[in-house]
């Protein structure tokens, strides 16, 4: 009876045993088919999780070889499953194949390529960039992806808006000083505001060109006129938003527009809105270091015309839609000009018409005669 008791009981065991190897069975194949998406980086993280791993380059420059995992989790990269062999192509087990940098830099930019299988539009752009241009004649400094991005902490670039300019403010800091005490600076770092520019809004992002060709500054009034002739943005600010308009038709516009009409390529000396304006460092009118501010604005001028005097800036009229009001003296010179012009015209139209009626009667006359 004990005996049959027992070996129910075993039974009973055995069963539940079997049961429980299954049912283990089942929750862990799941565990296992997820596992190989982490695998990589795992196994790679095993040895670089190590904040000493260091190696010598033959330039004599030390390369810290950790990679922190908590980073890596918050990069773009990572949470998509996009693990180190993405990146590093040539890398899957140790012993590593043997490297050739000699130094940091050349270690950098040798990943240039890295990037280029999944991001190909961005790395094209890049080839025709000026920082490009730059490096091809020898200056490595010139930055690539990763200068910019990061490469084991790739975040979004534009977020918050600041970013860019912080961005190209690494290499480019005097730019960057200026800028962040202008008029367009100041209202993104301190205010967080999104309608004024950054860097890339005049200069482009992957494929930055050369800002002092002559193509560039014959087009740079327009660049200014995507914001500064939007009526709704400039309303926003309280800002007149036909600064453009009449800045085309004033002497300086016109002439402009001319250079761009036939001579794009040729370097012109009148004036556009960044020479009276500056460039990155502009500033509110109001403001008393304005290059445009009444106590600066002879200089201003004076940078193209030496000679000129104080009641020179008095006679620029153009942002100043005539007016009555505004300029009483221009708007009856114009009256005059603009009534008086056609009654000369008519005037003569009237006397020439009259002359070859006379002569015609005359002809008439002399044929009866
Ligand atoms: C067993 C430990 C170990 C593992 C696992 C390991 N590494 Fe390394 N790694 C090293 C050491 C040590 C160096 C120093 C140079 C050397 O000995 O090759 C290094 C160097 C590197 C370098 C810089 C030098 C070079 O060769 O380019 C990179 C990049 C790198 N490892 C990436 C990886 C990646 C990616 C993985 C995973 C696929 C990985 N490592 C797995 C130990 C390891
Ligand atoms: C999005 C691409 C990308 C991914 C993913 C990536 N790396 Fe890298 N890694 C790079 C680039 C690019 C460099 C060289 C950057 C430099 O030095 O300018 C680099 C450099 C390294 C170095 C050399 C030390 C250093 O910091 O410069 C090690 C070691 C390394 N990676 C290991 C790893 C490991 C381990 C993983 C996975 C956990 C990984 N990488 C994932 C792009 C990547
Ligand atoms: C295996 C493909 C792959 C590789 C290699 C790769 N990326 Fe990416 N990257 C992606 C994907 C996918 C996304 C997320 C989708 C997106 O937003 O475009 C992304 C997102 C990004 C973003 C954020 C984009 C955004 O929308 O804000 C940046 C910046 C970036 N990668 C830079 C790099 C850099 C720099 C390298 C080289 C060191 C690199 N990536 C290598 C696939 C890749
Ligand atoms: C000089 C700095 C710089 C360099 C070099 C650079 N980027 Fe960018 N990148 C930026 C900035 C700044 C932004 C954000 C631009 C914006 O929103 O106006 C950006 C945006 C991006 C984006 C997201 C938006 C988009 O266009 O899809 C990706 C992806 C990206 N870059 C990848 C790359 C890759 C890959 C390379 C190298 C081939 C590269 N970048 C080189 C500065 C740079
Ligand atoms: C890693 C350093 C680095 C970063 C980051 C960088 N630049 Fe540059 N930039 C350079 C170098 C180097 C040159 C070439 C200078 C030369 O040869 O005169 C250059 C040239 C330029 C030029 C052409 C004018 C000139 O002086 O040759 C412009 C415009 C420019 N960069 C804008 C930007 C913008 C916009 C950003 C941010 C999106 C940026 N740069 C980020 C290093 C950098
Ligand atoms: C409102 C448009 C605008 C913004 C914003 C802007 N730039 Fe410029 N930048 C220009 C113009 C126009 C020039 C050409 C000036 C000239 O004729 O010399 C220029 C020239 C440059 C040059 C080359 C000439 C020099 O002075 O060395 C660099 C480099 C440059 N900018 C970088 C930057 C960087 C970095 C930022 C952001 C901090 C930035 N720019 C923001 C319009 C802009
Ligand atoms: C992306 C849009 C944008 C571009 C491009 C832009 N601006 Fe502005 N600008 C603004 C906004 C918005 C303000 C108002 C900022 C504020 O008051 O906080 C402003 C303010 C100004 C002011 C100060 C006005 C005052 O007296 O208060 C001047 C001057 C100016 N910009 C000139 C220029 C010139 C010159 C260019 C071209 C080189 C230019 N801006 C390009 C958006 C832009
Ligand atoms: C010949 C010099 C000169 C040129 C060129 C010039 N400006 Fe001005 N700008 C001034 C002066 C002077 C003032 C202040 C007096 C005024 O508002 O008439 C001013 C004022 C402004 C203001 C502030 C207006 C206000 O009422 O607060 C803005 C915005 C502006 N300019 C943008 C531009 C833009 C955009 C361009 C190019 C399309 C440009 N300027 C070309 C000299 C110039
Ligand atoms: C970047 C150089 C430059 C700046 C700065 C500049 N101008 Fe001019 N300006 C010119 C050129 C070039 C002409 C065309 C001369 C010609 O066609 O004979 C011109 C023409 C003029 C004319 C009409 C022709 C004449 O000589 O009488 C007036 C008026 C004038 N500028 C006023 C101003 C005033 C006022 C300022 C300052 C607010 C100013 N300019 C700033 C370059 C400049």
């Amino acid at each position: 009876m004990s005996a049959l008791k027992l070996r129910n009981l075993k039974i009973v065991l055995l069963f539940a045993v079997v049961l429980l190897s299954i049912g283990l069975a089942l929750w862990a194949i799941p565990v296992r088919a997820s596992e190989p998406a982490q695998k990589t980086e795992e196994y790679c993280l095993s040895c670089h999780n190590n904040p000493d791993l260091e190696m010598t380059l033959p330039s004599g420059e030390k390369l810290s070889l950790y990679v922190s995992p908590e980073t890596i989790a918050k990069s773009m990269h990572s949470p998509l499953g996009i693990e180190c062999e993405a990146c590093h192509t040539n890398i899957s087990t140790y012993p590593h194949p043997a490297q050739t940098y000699q130094d940091k830099r050349s270690f950098s930019r040798g990943y240039y390529e890295a990037c280029k299988k999944c991001h190909s539009t961005n790395y094209a752009k890049t080839m025709d960039s000026m920082h490009n241009k730059a490096a091809e004649a020898g200056n490595l400094n010139a930055p690539v992806c990763t200068d910019c991005h990061g490469y084991h902490n790739v975040q979004k670039p534009d977020q918050p808006r600041s970013a860019i300019s912080t961005t190209c403010s690494q290499c480019h800091a005097d730019i960057y000083n200026e800028y962040k005490d202008s008029v367009h600076g100041k209202a993104l770092i301190e205010e967080n505001n999104a309608d004024v520019p950054v860097c890339t809004d005049c200069h482009g992002v992957h494929n930055v060109q050369d800002p002092r060709t002559a193509q560039f500054r014959v087009k740079s009034p327009e660049l200014c006129a995507g914001c500064h002739a939007n009526a709704d943005l400039m309303k926003k600010y309280n800002l007149p938003a036909d600064v453009y308009s009449l800045y085309q038709i004033s002497w300086h516009g016109v002439d402009v527009s001319v250079y761009e009409a036939r001579w794009p390529t040729i370097q012109h000396q009148s004036a556009v809105c960044t020479d009276c304006h500056g460039v990155h460092n502009i500033r509110s009118t109001k403001d008393p270091q304005s290059s445009v501010n009444p106590a600066n604005l002879l200089a201003t001028c004076q940078k193209c015309h030496p000679d000129a005097g104080p009641n020179w800036t008095g006679a620029w009229t153009g942002h100043v839609q005539i007016s009555l009001e505004a300029t009483p003296f221009v708007y009856y010179t114009q009256l005059f000009y603009s009534s008086f012009t056609p009654f000369v015209l008519w005037l003569s139209v009237i006397y020439v018409a009259l002359q070859i009626s006379r002569a015609m009667v005359d002809r008439v006359r002399r044929a009866l005669q």
